[in-house]
């Protein structure tokens, strides 16, 4: 999982870990008077590109934000045709993702999928176990308040102490680094129940592109805007050399 960082003043330009909500397919496709599916359809080729993308700029974990907890409150038509499209996607690039280095993972509730989805999943977690050149996270069925509520209660059947250190270890990804950098695509500033725990000092970056119009020039942006922030966890801004030479 690490990635070679320059040492320079930009020791962190490339975030290890980016976190998307790929958001606006609908819009997209409204747009162009197209069905809503079409525009998760087009979706699906936009994620091909951000894998691609990501792979060739050294990030080593990408968590994308497929289906929330909330989006079963759509039109059932459009919930049945995503479920359809989890389905046709698993089978369609399962194979070609371990083959580019991707290991898959799935965050969120399962306990809604039939049996086909399910073993579609499991099984592309345990074909794609051995890669490591990107790993994969698809939250599907996800919401933030149900991850810290399931680490809650999963905590206290444990009967460990109640500590914050606990709480952390059973949310999911627990044990990837957190997310460096969110970007969220389609104009909306908000995290819709994305991932509340893991992105308490993420950076934060919104493109009004929707999201199939998405493409490695837009994620080259998001990391070179990432590259100019200055992460601060609560402390202070780091000495510059210039400051120790004013001191001297
Ligand atoms: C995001 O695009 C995809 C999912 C939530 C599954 P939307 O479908 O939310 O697109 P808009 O926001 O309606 O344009
Ligand atoms: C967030 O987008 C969920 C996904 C991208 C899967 P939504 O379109 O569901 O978010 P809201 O409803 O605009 O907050
Ligand atoms: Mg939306």
């Amino acid at each position: 999982m690490a990635t070679k960082h320059k040492t320079n003043k930009s020791a962190a330009a490339v975030p290890r870990h980016i976190a998307v909500v790929m958001d606006g397919n609908g819009r997209w496709a409204t747009r162009r008077l197209l069905p809503r599916g079409a525009g998760h359809k087009f979706g699906v080729d936009a994620l091909k590109r951000l894998v691609r993308g990501c792979i060739a700029q050294h990030v080593s974990v990408l968590t994308v934000f497929a289906f929330s907890s909330e989006n079963w409150s759509r039109p059932a038509d459009e919930v049945r045709g995503l479920l359809e499209l989890f389905v046709q996607v698993l089978q369609r690039e399962t194979a070609e993702l371990a083959a580019q280095g991707v290991r898959l993972r799935f965050v969120g509730c399962r306990d809604a999928f039939d049996a086909r989805l399910l073993e579609l999943i499991e099984s592309a977690e345990v074909d794609s176990a051995a890669q490591s050149r990107l790993q994969l996270n698809v939250a599907l069925n996800y919401g933030g308040r149900w991850d810290i509520v399931h680490a809650a209660q999963a905590l206290a059947a444990s009967g460990e102490p109640f500590t914050e250190q606990a709480l952390a270890s059973h949310m999911c990804l627990a044990d990837l680094p957190a997310p460096d950098l969110l970007i969220r695509t389609g104009g909306e500033h908000r995290l819709s129940n994305f991932l509340l725990w893991q992105l308490a000092y993420t950076e934060l970056y919104f493109t009004d592109l929707l999201w199939p119009e998405f493409d490695e020039k837009a994620l080259a942006a998001a990391i070179a805007e990432y590259a100019r922030r200055e992460r601060r966890f609560g402390g202070v801004p780091a000495p510059s050399a210039a400051d120790g030479l004013r001191v001297a």
